[in-house]
């Protein structure tokens, strides 16, 4: 399927049909091509229609098809619109639902549109790292102007047709509810003898004293886009529109769009799309198994975690009950939840309907049997095995048949909890991230006798509340945290050598992560981490940490929660400020082991913090506890302020380049704490093939 062409009357119609949303791969362009030329050809046929089928009229380029060949196998995109502007008869878009990318510049190569209300109008590429590459920046801008095509071109942000209906986009915008194909088509025909062809690209962007309007609008992309340089090159390529002729346009957008192409920003954020589309991919758990009905769920604990969590569920209008061991904690943890539903009330961010609706879906309850009937429930109880135990022995007690039964834990064994039921194959777990209502992760964990149909409801549930469900197979940590300690031992073993927190937290930020370590600790709480620590110091001596943290914890600085931590912190301000009691602690805690402080250089920071992720990934990628390396990376992009530019950290070593990642490992392997430094068979094994991780 591709596109198909009828004839009505004098009038062909061409429409666009490959599903899901008629992306523009290369049967569809040649099949559109193809069409033109048979009614240029048929001397019955006065008038073109091209649609699209089904739920768009284009999506634009077809994601399929994006890093191959097929992209610019000729038809390409570009001859596909050149072959509808030159024309001989007139071509009508007639445009629904989804017109975006090069849908829409498809749509203005058209001499005319008319479109149905409430038609999503975009160019996105910019949120690709690219710009539009087929004429979008040239001839948007001659029928919005210029002011309202950037907007739409450096956002990307869709723009209902309804709300362009009085622009030069479109001839018409049909009533709801209208026949919008049979509308084109009658409109076809009273301008099948119109001549001149008005053709978008014979029309002019006037825009007075553009110049300084233009530099403006620099000014303010270059400060919001950060590292990336597509925003910018999208102004440069739209202000061409209005200083260029319309060819030399063309070719000015082409030369950047293929420059922009090539930049390692726009190769992270496609690789991150993908990723995204991929993660919750199970391959023995195909997308027709079946699923559970979620209509009621039920929290454990109304902590920190647990608040959160069954916000998730209100916010996706999943009735939740909270059950807590005592009246007071109840009353604290739906207060809390109150307030936090208060305050978004107040920013305006939630209509009183919404808040009061989103209210009675929250109820609490300090017995067991009030929650029975809920068809999920998920504990967020202490981490501690033992109560642990009691709460899933409970839980298999009083659950209906059926339910699933869902655990929180970070770091403890699945597949023990799991075993504390009857009914092992309805245990998953669920690792939210705080604060859970907010962040996007959400790690699936699958157990060694979790069900198939269980995996599938909860990967579905994760999209109902709008989360990026990333599955991991059961060991210490899962996927993120497990990395993540790898992350934070260095960054333990980076003090102890001759570094202060805020220079490893510079170094850090300045590679692009949202926090460095030390104020990220300070924001999760240390106390997690030396609980953590106090576990492995009895249960596996042989890993080495650095005692700074422990020193830290002694003094009761756990981070802002204290008011302390690796910095000082002022009431009501998250503003860190460097503290000279912790940096003489971690002064003198060198000279107490013996160690000789030296200046460290932000390359081997980024690199001693970035690679130990690597490290570690590759060694959970070959164990099968992640099922595919960009599951990693959407885990630390979505999950742990991973710079999006980068494209996660399995991406970004394989852009440097395995060899290199490996070589500068053998070479710390042969420093301090080389033991924290043993290379990852996987890699090894890549990186002597010429590899990728990401293949
Ligand atoms: P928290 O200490 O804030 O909350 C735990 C709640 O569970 C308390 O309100 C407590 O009263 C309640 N509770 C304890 N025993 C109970 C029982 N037998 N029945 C009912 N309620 C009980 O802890 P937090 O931080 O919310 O952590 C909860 C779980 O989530 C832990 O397993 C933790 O590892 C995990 N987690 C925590 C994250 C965090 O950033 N805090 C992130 C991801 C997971």
């Amino acid at each position: 399927m591709s596109a198909e062409y009828l004839v009505n009357g004098s009038v062909a119609v061409i429409t666009l049909n490959n599903p899901p949303v008629n992306g523009l791969g290369l049967a569809t362009r040649t099949a559109a091509v193809e069409g033109i030329r048979k009614a240029l050809a048929d001397d019955a046929v006065k008038a073109i229609v091209i649609t699209g089928a089904g739920k768009a009229f284009s999506g634009g380029a077809d994601i399929k098809e994006f890093n191959s060949p097929k992209a610019l196998t000729e038809p390409s995109l570009h001859t596909l619109i050149r072959t509808v502007e030159d024309s001989t008869k007139p071509v009508v878009a007639a445009i629904h639902s989804v017109c975006m990318g090069g849908g829409l510049e498809l749509a203005l190569g058209c001499n005319y549109r008319i479109a149905a209300p409430g038609a999503q109008m975009a160019l996105p590429e910019v949120k690709l790292g690219l710009l539009p590459g087929a004429g979008g920046t040239q001839r948007l801008p001659r029928v919005l102007g210029l002011e309202m095509a950037l907007n739409m071109i450096v956002s990307g942000t869709p723009v209902a047709s309804d709300k362009l209906a009085q622009t030069a986009l479109f001839d018409a915008v049909t009533a709801p509810g209208a026949d919008l194909l049979a509308a084109a088509v009658a409109f076809a025909g009273t301008v099948a003898d119109r001549r001149p062809l008005p053709k978008v690209r014979d029309r002019k962007v006037d825009y007075p004293n553009h110049e300084a309007f233009l530099q403006f609008t620099r000014n303010t992309v270059k400060a919001m886009s950060g590292p990336f340089p597509a925003p910018l090159q999208c102004v440069e390529t739209v202000a061409a529109s209005v200083t260029m002729k319309f060819e030399d346009g063309l070719k000015f957008e082409r030369e950047r769009f293929m420059q922009l192409i090539q930049t390692s920003e726009s190769k992270a954020l496609r690789h991150a799309f993908f990723a995204e589309r991929v993660a919750g991919k199970v391959p023995d758990v195909p997308a027709d198994t079946p699923t559970r009905d979620i209509r009621r769920a039920a929290v454990i604990g109304a902590g920190t975690m647990g608040g959160g969590i069954a916000m998730n569920f209100v916010n996706a209008g999943i009735p939740v009950v909270l059950l807590e061991t005592r009246q007071e904690t109840l009353d604290k943890g739906l207060a809390t939840i109150r307030k936090n539903y208060e305050n978004t009330l107040k920013k305006g961010k939630l209509t009183q309907e919404k808040f009061e609706q989103r209210l009675a879906l929250l109820s609490g309850t300090l017995v067991y049997e009030d929650i029975g009937q809920a068809d999920i429930v998920v504990e967020a109880v202490f981490e501690d095995m033992g109560v642990k135990e009691t709460v899933f022995r409970k839980l298999d007690a009083v659950m209906k048949p059926g339910a699933i039964l869902a655990s929180n834990t970070s770091t403890l064994d699945l597949n023990r909890i799991a075993g504390f039921t009857g009914r092992p194959q309805d245990v998953i777990g669920t690792h939210f991230f705080s604060p859970a209502n907010v962040m996007k992760l959400l790690e699936i964990v699958r157990g060694a006798a979790t069900g198939k149909d269980v995996l599938a409801t909860t990967l579905a549930l994760s999209k109902k509340l709008k989360k990026t469900g990333v599955v991991s197979g059961v060991c210490d940590g899962f996927i993120g945290n497990r990395m993540i300690e790898q992350y934070s031992r260095q960054a333990g073993f980076l003090l102890e050598e001759g570094c202060l927190p805020e220079q490893v937290d510079k170094a850090a930020e300045k590679f692009g992560f949202a926090m460095g370590p030390f104020r990220m600790g300070d924001l999760a709480g240390n106390d997690i981490g030396w609980y953590i620590r106090k576990r492995r110091y009895v249960e596996a001596p042989a890993i080495s940490y650095s005692a700074s943290a422990d020193l830290l914890c002694e003094l009761g600085r756990f981070g802002q929660k204290t008011g302390a931590g690796w910095y000082d912190y002022k009431p009501g301000d998250r503003k860190a400020y460097p503290s000279a009691l912790v940096d003489d602690m971690i002064v003198k805690h060198s000279a107490d082991i013996g160690v000789e402080r030296r200046k460290v250089s932000d390359q081997e920071i980024v690199e001693r913090l970035v690679y130990s992720l690597v490290n570690e990934g590759a060694r959970i990628l070959e164990e099968g506890i992640a099922l595919r390396a960009s599951d990693i990376d959407m885990v630390y992009l979505t999950g742990y302020g991973f710079p999006l530019h980068r494209g996660g950290p399995m991406f970004y070593a394989d852009t440097v380049g395995l060899p290199n990642v490996l070589s500068a490992i053998e070479k710390y392997a042969k420093g301090r704490h080389g033991d924290a430094w043993t290379a990852a068979p996987l890699l090894l094994t890549l990186a002597a093939e010429g590899k990728t991780f990401n293949g």
